[in-house]
């Protein structure tokens, strides 16, 4: 399987640009701007083998409401292993979305259809479909019921609902996390991420949420130890710090809310512009324009070509002034141009 392109990839940027490493903003990736501080990790994390009966599931299950888990090396493994877990079938994903778990079912055995919203998926009468809620790139977002309504559909059919929510921590009134593979919802498969919301997609840490059966497939399929001792002594600390969780919210509502106005401001209509908290995407017929302006400016953020789309992650307080001033500087050509 070729590898995909990814936002973050600030070398390649500083040398084309031509500018250094360190005079970059790097909004490319939805990465919270303010990771979650690593306390002192013992030694005998690094020392002895991850023990799976340690408090990691526990405080999981508390923050996202839900016992029913699998903690995975991130998201990743999890996206890459789940079509392995289906029989031959047809799935229904709604796009454009994260081009890893097209290019997953793909791989696998499976016959792809890629739809425009939930309802084609649904009509398209596909047993299993898939969705990112908030959706990256297009920060589309869906609510509990809709979601609630199509895993109910999906199940009369034998089908199954899967639910990627890697960005969905800000607004967990969104989420449907809790009830992932309960009584309400046995078909429904979600996916969590510590890499976006607590800024620690190098701790490789997420989790899967679903049916026990279908957990223990996947558990299989990934093997002993997939989370290493350091990681798992991190992730218990920023998932019981519920202080810093929830000024961590503020701050991502507050300085989403404050991008999607900078933007609306100097780019985009505000009708074209959503926010997910973590990035906002508009939809710009001068979207390779506006990636070039911001790149020769030091500022890398994600332009999805065909889809006429960019992202831009929230700045960090210190990266902000700048950001403004660059955009301010495009808007002011772009009316320059109009006159
Ligand atoms: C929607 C979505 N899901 C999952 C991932 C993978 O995240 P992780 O670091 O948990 O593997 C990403 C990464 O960008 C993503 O955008």
């Amino acid at each position: 399987m070729a590898m995909l392109e990814h936002g973050g990839r600030l070398r390649a940027a500083a040398q084309h640009y031509g500018i250094a490493l360190d005079q970059w903003i790097d909004l490319s990736t939805g990465i919270s701007p303010w990771p979650y501080p690593i306390p002192e990790i013992p030694t005998t994390a690094w020392h002895r083998l991850p023990e799976p009966d340690d408090e990691l599931n526990a405080v999981a299950a508390d923050y996202y409401g839900n016992t029913q888990l699998l903690a995975t090396s991130g998201s990743q493994p999890a996206i890459q292993a789940l079509p392995h877990l289906f029989e031959s079938t047809r799935i229904a994903i709604v796009g454009p979305t994260y081009n890893e778990h097209i290019a997953a079912w793909e791989f696998s055995d499976h016959e792809i259809l890629i739809t425009s919203t939930l309802t084609a998926a649904l009509e398209s009468a596909a047993p299993i479909v898939l969705l990112c809620n908030p959706n990256n790139p297009t920060a589309t977002h869906h609510q509990p019921e809709e979601l609630l309504a199509a895993a109910h559909q999906l199940s009369q059919r034998q089908g199954w609902l899967i639910v990627d929510e890697a960005y969905g921590d800000p607004y967990p009134e969104l989420s449907v996390t809790n009830l992932a593979g309960s009584s309400c919802a046995p078909n429904l498969i979600t996916l969590r991420s510590l890499g976006k919301f607590f800024g620690l997609a190098g701790a490789r840490v997420g989790f899967a949420f679903g049916a026990t059966s279908l957990l223990n497939r996947l558990a299989d399929k990934l093997g002993p130890w997939t989370i290493s001792g350091p990681s798992r002594f991190v992730a218990q600390k920023a998932l019981t710090d519920t202080v810093w969780q929830a000024n961590q919210v503020a701050y991502i509502r507050d300085a989403g809310i404050r991008l999607k106005q900078l933007i609306a401001r100097t780019v985009a209509p505000e009708t074209s512009v959503k926010s997910t908290g973590l990035f906002s995407t508009l939809h710009t017929r001068h979207a390779e324009a506006l990636f070039e302006h911001l790149a020769v400016h030091g500022i890398l953020v994600r332009l999805f070509r065909e889809a006429s789309l960019i992202r831009i992650g929230i700045a960090a307080d210190h990266e902000w002034k700048r950001l403004e001033n660059v955009l301010q500087t495009w808007h002011n050509t772009i009316q320059q141009r109009a006159t």
